[in-house]
Protein backbone atom coordinates (compact mmCIF):
# COMPACT_ATOMS: atom_id res chain seq x y z
CA UNK A 1 0.00 0.00 0.00
CA UNK A 2 1.60 3.50 -0.79
CA UNK A 3 1.27 6.62 1.59
CA UNK A 4 -1.37 8.33 -0.34
CA UNK A 5 -3.88 5.10 -0.12
CA UNK A 6 -2.41 4.59 3.86
CA UNK A 7 -3.41 8.36 4.36
CA UNK A 8 -6.79 8.24 2.59
CA UNK A 9 -7.92 4.41 4.58
CA UNK A 10 -7.10 6.32 7.68
CA UNK A 11 -9.35 9.62 7.19
CA UNK A 12 -12.04 7.42 6.22
CA UNK A 13 -11.77 5.59 9.47
CA UNK A 14 -11.73 8.97 11.48
CA UNK A 15 -14.20 10.16 9.45
CA UNK A 16 -16.59 7.12 10.21
CA UNK A 17 -16.09 7.16 13.78
CA UNK A 18 -17.01 11.04 13.73
CA UNK A 19 -20.01 10.37 11.84
CA UNK A 20 -20.85 7.28 13.87
CA UNK A 21 -21.18 5.69 10.48
CA UNK A 22 -20.61 2.11 9.55
CA UNK A 23 -19.07 1.16 5.85
CA UNK A 24 -21.16 -1.62 4.08
CA UNK A 25 -19.39 -3.28 0.86
CA UNK A 26 -20.63 -5.45 -1.55
CA UNK A 27 -18.08 -8.82 -2.85
CA UNK A 28 -17.61 -7.37 -5.92
CA UNK A 29 -16.07 -3.90 -5.05
CA UNK A 30 -12.86 -2.89 -5.67
CA UNK A 31 -10.15 -4.70 -3.19
CA UNK A 32 -9.17 -1.53 -1.23
CA UNK A 33 -12.62 -0.90 -0.81
CA UNK A 34 -13.26 -4.45 0.37
CA UNK A 35 -10.63 -4.03 2.72
CA UNK A 36 -11.50 -0.92 4.62
CA UNK A 37 -15.16 -2.20 5.10
CA UNK A 38 -17.03 -2.74 8.50
CA UNK A 39 -18.79 -5.66 6.30
CA UNK A 40 -18.55 -7.33 3.08
CA UNK A 41 -20.94 -9.54 2.16
CA UNK A 42 -23.70 -10.68 -0.42
CA UNK A 43 -27.08 -8.43 -0.80
CA UNK A 44 -29.22 -10.79 2.24
CA UNK A 45 -26.00 -10.50 4.61
CA UNK A 46 -25.62 -6.15 3.72
CA UNK A 47 -29.15 -5.98 4.05
CA UNK A 48 -29.99 -7.71 7.44
CA UNK A 49 -26.82 -5.68 8.48
CA UNK A 50 -28.51 -2.74 7.41
CA UNK A 51 -31.95 -3.37 9.21
CA UNK A 52 -29.97 -4.60 12.17
CA UNK A 53 -27.10 -1.56 12.98
CA UNK A 54 -26.45 1.13 15.68
CA UNK A 55 -24.68 3.61 13.78
CA UNK A 56 -26.56 6.30 12.62
CA UNK A 57 -24.83 6.51 8.89
CA UNK A 58 -24.55 3.94 6.48
CA UNK A 59 -21.92 4.25 3.49
CA UNK A 60 -23.12 1.45 0.80
CA UNK A 61 -20.41 1.04 -1.55
CA UNK A 62 -22.38 -0.99 -3.74
CA UNK A 63 -24.56 -0.28 -6.61
CA UNK A 64 -27.83 2.17 -5.91
CA UNK A 65 -30.54 -0.81 -5.42
CA UNK A 66 -28.55 -1.90 -2.56
CA UNK A 67 -28.29 1.68 -0.49
CA UNK A 68 -32.17 2.42 -1.59
CA UNK A 69 -32.86 -1.31 -0.33
CA UNK A 70 -31.05 -0.11 3.31
CA UNK A 71 -32.63 3.05 3.40
CA UNK A 72 -36.04 1.64 2.91
CA UNK A 73 -34.97 -1.07 5.91
CA UNK A 74 -33.74 1.98 8.08
CA UNK A 75 -35.69 5.04 7.53
CA UNK A 76 -34.21 6.96 10.17
CA UNK A 77 -30.37 6.33 9.12
CA UNK A 78 -29.08 8.61 6.68
CA UNK A 79 -27.70 6.52 4.01
CA UNK A 80 -24.96 7.41 1.68
CA UNK A 81 -23.95 5.84 -1.97
CA UNK A 82 -20.59 7.51 -2.54
CA UNK A 83 -21.47 7.35 -6.18
CA UNK A 84 -24.64 8.20 -7.03
CA UNK A 85 -24.37 6.72 -10.83
CA UNK A 86 -23.82 3.31 -9.93
CA UNK A 87 -27.28 2.04 -10.77
CA UNK A 88 -27.39 -1.87 -11.79
CA UNK A 89 -28.93 -2.75 -15.32
CA UNK A 90 -30.86 -5.93 -14.38
CA UNK A 91 -32.76 -3.52 -12.10
CA UNK A 92 -33.32 -0.85 -14.86
CA UNK A 93 -35.17 -3.63 -17.18
CA UNK A 94 -38.53 -3.29 -15.65
CA UNK A 95 -40.45 -0.34 -14.42
CA UNK A 96 -43.49 -0.18 -11.76
CA UNK A 97 -45.76 0.39 -14.95
CA UNK A 98 -44.45 -2.48 -16.39
CA UNK A 99 -44.44 -4.49 -13.93
CA UNK A 100 -47.95 -3.43 -12.92
CA UNK A 101 -49.12 -4.67 -16.48
CA UNK A 102 -47.72 -7.68 -15.70
CA UNK A 103 -49.79 -7.80 -12.96
CA UNK A 104 -53.09 -7.06 -14.57
CA UNK A 105 -52.18 -10.01 -16.67
CA UNK A 106 -51.79 -12.58 -13.98
CA UNK A 107 -54.00 -11.49 -10.80
CA UNK A 108 -53.95 -13.26 -7.97
CA UNK A 109 -50.47 -14.61 -9.07
CA UNK A 110 -47.98 -13.31 -6.05
CA UNK A 111 -44.99 -11.49 -7.11
CA UNK A 112 -41.45 -12.30 -6.07
CA UNK A 113 -38.76 -9.61 -6.46
CA UNK A 114 -35.34 -10.00 -6.87
CA UNK A 115 -33.55 -7.14 -4.53
CA UNK A 116 -32.07 -6.16 -8.11
CA UNK A 117 -34.68 -3.85 -8.21
CA UNK A 118 -36.19 -0.30 -7.64
CA UNK A 119 -37.87 0.98 -4.86
CA UNK A 120 -40.56 1.44 -7.16
CA UNK A 121 -40.83 -1.84 -8.40
CA UNK A 122 -40.37 -3.73 -4.70
CA UNK A 123 -43.53 -1.60 -3.95
CA UNK A 124 -45.69 -3.09 -6.44
CA UNK A 125 -44.62 -6.48 -5.41
CA UNK A 126 -45.38 -9.33 -2.63
CA UNK A 127 -42.34 -10.49 -1.26
CA UNK A 128 -38.54 -10.00 -2.16
CA UNK A 129 -35.79 -12.45 -2.42
CA UNK A 130 -31.92 -12.24 -3.19
CA UNK A 131 -29.69 -14.76 -4.63
CA UNK A 132 -29.29 -16.58 -1.64
CA UNK A 133 -32.87 -17.04 -0.27
CA UNK A 134 -34.89 -17.20 -4.10
CA UNK A 135 -36.21 -20.98 -3.11
CA UNK A 136 -36.79 -20.97 0.27
CA UNK A 137 -38.99 -17.74 -0.63
CA UNK A 138 -40.63 -19.11 -3.13
CA UNK A 139 -41.71 -22.37 -1.35
CA UNK A 140 -42.43 -20.40 1.83
CA UNK A 141 -45.32 -18.82 -0.87
CA UNK A 142 -48.96 -21.15 -0.53
CA UNK A 143 -49.60 -20.69 -4.26
CA UNK A 144 -49.18 -23.06 -7.13
CA UNK A 145 -48.16 -20.04 -9.43
CA UNK A 146 -45.70 -17.26 -8.90
CA UNK A 147 -44.45 -14.62 -10.88
CA UNK A 148 -40.46 -13.28 -10.93
CA UNK A 149 -38.76 -10.40 -11.69
CA UNK A 150 -36.71 -8.71 -13.25
CA UNK A 151 -34.14 -11.92 -13.65
CA UNK A 152 -35.52 -14.84 -16.36
CA UNK A 153 -32.44 -16.68 -15.39
CA UNK A 154 -32.88 -16.49 -11.41
CA UNK A 155 -36.64 -17.84 -12.33
CA UNK A 156 -35.57 -20.35 -14.06
CA UNK A 157 -33.73 -21.47 -11.64
CA UNK A 158 -36.09 -21.39 -8.69
CA UNK A 159 -38.54 -23.37 -11.34
CA UNK A 160 -36.24 -26.25 -10.82
CA UNK A 161 -36.40 -26.40 -7.01
CA UNK A 162 -40.26 -25.92 -6.68
CA UNK A 163 -43.39 -27.71 -7.86
CA UNK A 164 -44.40 -23.91 -8.29
CA UNK A 165 -44.98 -22.73 -11.99
CA UNK A 166 -42.88 -20.01 -12.57
CA UNK A 167 -43.98 -17.07 -14.63
CA UNK A 168 -41.17 -14.24 -15.16
CA UNK A 169 -39.78 -10.88 -16.67
CA UNK A 170 -37.23 -11.17 -19.09
CA UNK A 171 -34.66 -9.44 -17.36
CA UNK A 172 -30.74 -10.37 -17.17
CA UNK A 173 -27.73 -9.19 -15.63
CA UNK A 174 -25.60 -8.17 -18.67
CA UNK A 175 -22.33 -8.85 -16.75
CA UNK A 176 -23.43 -12.88 -15.96
CA UNK A 177 -24.65 -12.78 -19.70
CA UNK A 178 -21.02 -12.96 -21.20
CA UNK A 179 -20.34 -16.17 -19.65
CA UNK A 180 -21.21 -18.55 -22.11
CA UNK A 181 -21.79 -22.54 -22.36
CA UNK A 182 -19.15 -22.67 -24.58
CA UNK A 183 -16.42 -20.42 -22.47
CA UNK A 184 -17.14 -22.99 -19.61
CA UNK A 185 -17.04 -26.02 -21.33
CA UNK A 186 -13.33 -24.95 -22.51
CA UNK A 187 -12.52 -24.08 -18.28
CA UNK A 188 -13.80 -27.01 -17.41
CA UNK A 189 -11.82 -29.17 -20.08
CA UNK A 190 -8.56 -27.42 -19.22
CA UNK A 191 -9.14 -27.89 -15.39
CA UNK A 192 -10.74 -31.83 -15.25
CA UNK A 193 -10.40 -31.37 -11.71
CA UNK A 194 -11.37 -28.41 -10.85
CA UNK A 195 -15.27 -27.93 -9.80
CA UNK A 196 -17.54 -25.43 -11.18
CA UNK A 197 -19.63 -23.13 -8.86
CA UNK A 198 -21.94 -20.40 -10.41
CA UNK A 199 -23.88 -17.63 -9.41
CA UNK A 200 -27.72 -18.05 -10.13
CA UNK A 201 -28.26 -15.12 -12.44
CA UNK A 202 -25.78 -17.43 -15.16
CA UNK A 203 -27.55 -18.61 -18.07
CA UNK A 204 -29.34 -22.05 -17.65
CA UNK A 205 -27.12 -23.86 -19.38
CA UNK A 206 -24.21 -22.86 -17.55
CA UNK A 207 -25.96 -23.57 -14.16
CA UNK A 208 -26.47 -27.36 -15.68
CA UNK A 209 -22.84 -27.57 -15.60
CA UNK A 210 -22.36 -26.68 -12.04
CA UNK A 211 -21.52 -28.59 -9.11
CA UNK A 212 -22.78 -25.67 -6.88
CA UNK A 213 -25.50 -22.42 -7.16
CA UNK A 214 -24.81 -20.16 -4.89
CA UNK A 215 -25.06 -16.21 -3.84
CA UNK A 216 -21.60 -14.31 -3.72
CA UNK A 217 -21.64 -14.92 -0.19
CA UNK A 218 -22.44 -18.80 -0.18
CA UNK A 219 -19.24 -19.20 -2.80
CA UNK A 220 -17.45 -17.67 0.03
CA UNK A 221 -18.11 -20.36 2.55
CA UNK A 222 -17.83 -23.22 -0.17
CA UNK A 223 -14.57 -21.99 -1.12
CA UNK A 224 -12.90 -21.70 2.53
CA UNK A 225 -14.58 -25.14 3.31
CA UNK A 226 -13.17 -26.68 0.04
CA UNK A 227 -10.72 -29.28 -0.32
CA UNK A 228 -10.41 -28.67 -4.05
CA UNK A 229 -6.79 -26.93 -4.86
CA UNK A 230 -8.34 -25.25 -7.80
CA UNK A 231 -11.94 -24.18 -8.28
CA UNK A 232 -14.05 -22.86 -11.30
CA UNK A 233 -15.76 -19.51 -10.07
CA UNK A 234 -18.46 -18.07 -12.59
CA UNK A 235 -19.57 -14.78 -11.33
CA UNK A 236 -18.24 -11.12 -11.16
CA UNK A 237 -14.13 -10.83 -10.88
CA UNK A 238 -14.56 -8.56 -7.84
CA UNK A 239 -15.34 -11.55 -5.27
CA UNK A 240 -11.85 -13.30 -6.28
CA UNK A 241 -9.88 -10.32 -3.82
CA UNK A 242 -11.97 -12.38 -0.70
CA UNK A 243 -11.75 -15.72 -1.87
CA UNK A 244 -7.85 -15.09 -2.26
CA UNK A 245 -7.19 -13.47 0.98
CA UNK A 246 -9.16 -16.53 2.80
CA UNK A 247 -7.25 -19.25 0.77
CA UNK A 248 -4.05 -17.85 -0.31
CA UNK A 249 -3.07 -21.57 -1.10
CA UNK A 250 -6.02 -22.40 -3.40
CA UNK A 251 -6.67 -21.35 -7.20
CA UNK A 252 -9.68 -19.40 -8.52
CA UNK A 253 -10.07 -19.63 -11.77
CA UNK A 254 -12.21 -17.25 -14.13
CA UNK A 255 -14.09 -18.92 -17.07
CA UNK A 256 -14.40 -16.03 -18.79
CA UNK A 257 -12.45 -12.48 -18.69
CA UNK A 258 -15.36 -10.15 -19.63
CA UNK A 259 -17.26 -10.81 -16.01
CA UNK A 260 -16.60 -7.60 -14.80
CA UNK A 261 -19.81 -5.74 -13.19
CA UNK A 262 -18.64 -2.00 -14.57
CA UNK A 263 -21.07 -0.02 -11.83
CA UNK A 264 -19.52 -2.03 -9.30
CA UNK A 265 -16.16 -0.81 -9.92
CA UNK A 266 -16.91 2.90 -10.12
CA UNK A 267 -16.76 3.70 -5.96
CA UNK A 268 -12.42 4.76 -5.18
CA UNK A 269 -11.34 5.18 -1.56
CA UNK A 270 -11.74 8.86 -2.76
CA UNK A 271 -15.38 8.76 -3.82
CA UNK A 272 -15.31 6.73 -0.41
CA UNK A 273 -13.59 9.86 1.83
CA UNK A 274 -15.46 12.41 -0.31
CA UNK A 275 -19.05 11.57 0.51
CA UNK A 276 -17.94 10.99 4.17
CA UNK A 277 -16.49 14.65 4.27
CA UNK A 278 -19.64 16.09 2.58
CA UNK A 279 -22.08 13.72 3.69
CA UNK A 280 -23.94 14.24 0.06
CA UNK A 281 -25.19 11.57 -2.15
CA UNK A 282 -28.14 10.60 0.53
CA UNK A 283 -29.98 7.81 -0.73
CA UNK A 284 -34.07 9.15 0.02
CA UNK A 285 -37.47 6.87 -0.73
CA UNK A 286 -40.28 8.84 -0.66
CA UNK A 287 -42.31 7.26 2.24
CA UNK A 288 -45.49 5.84 0.57
CA UNK A 289 -43.24 3.87 -1.68
CA UNK A 290 -41.04 3.30 0.66
CA UNK A 291 -43.54 1.72 3.21
CA UNK A 292 -44.97 -0.52 1.02
CA UNK A 293 -41.23 -1.56 -0.25
CA UNK A 294 -40.81 -2.01 3.49
CA UNK A 295 -43.10 -5.04 4.00
CA UNK A 296 -41.89 -6.92 0.73
CA UNK A 297 -38.21 -6.75 2.10
CA UNK A 298 -39.13 -7.27 5.97
CA UNK A 299 -41.72 -10.35 4.94
CA UNK A 300 -38.01 -12.02 2.97
CA UNK A 301 -35.91 -11.50 6.04
CA UNK A 302 -38.76 -13.33 8.39
CA UNK A 303 -38.93 -16.24 5.90
CA UNK A 304 -35.49 -16.66 6.20
CA UNK A 305 -35.82 -16.32 9.87
CA UNK A 306 -38.98 -18.81 10.11
P1 LIG B 1 -25.40 -11.56 -4.32
O1 LIG B 1 -26.63 -11.22 -3.53
O2 LIG B 1 -25.23 -13.02 -4.56
O3 LIG B 1 -24.19 -10.96 -3.69
O4 LIG B 1 -25.56 -10.94 -5.79
C1 LIG B 1 -25.75 -9.58 -6.02
C2 LIG B 1 -25.55 -9.22 -7.43
O5 LIG B 1 -25.74 -8.11 -7.84
C3 LIG B 1 -25.14 -10.29 -8.32
O6 LIG B 1 -24.95 -9.78 -9.60
FE1 LIG C 1 -26.47 -5.65 -11.52
FE2 LIG C 1 -25.18 -7.66 -12.69
FE3 LIG C 1 -23.79 -5.64 -11.69
FE4 LIG C 1 -25.04 -7.40 -10.07
S1 LIG C 1 -23.33 -7.79 -11.45
S2 LIG C 1 -25.03 -5.18 -9.89
S3 LIG C 1 -26.90 -7.81 -11.28
S4 LIG C 1 -25.27 -5.54 -13.40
Amino acid sequence: MNDREDNLKRRIRELLKERNAILLAHNYQRAEVQDIADVTGDSLGLSQTAAETDAEVIVFCGVHFMAESAAILSPQKKVILPRMDAGCPMADMITADQLRAEKAKYPGVPVVTYVNSSAEVKAESDICCTSANAVSVARSLDAPRIYMTPDRNLAQWVARHTDQEVLYWDGYCPTHEWLTVEAVVKCKAANPTAPLIAHPECRPGVLDLADEILSTSGMVRYCKGSDAPAIIVGTEMGLYHKLQTDSPDKTFISPSNRLICPNMKLTSLDDVAEALETMSNVVTVEESIRVKAYATLEKMIRAGRD
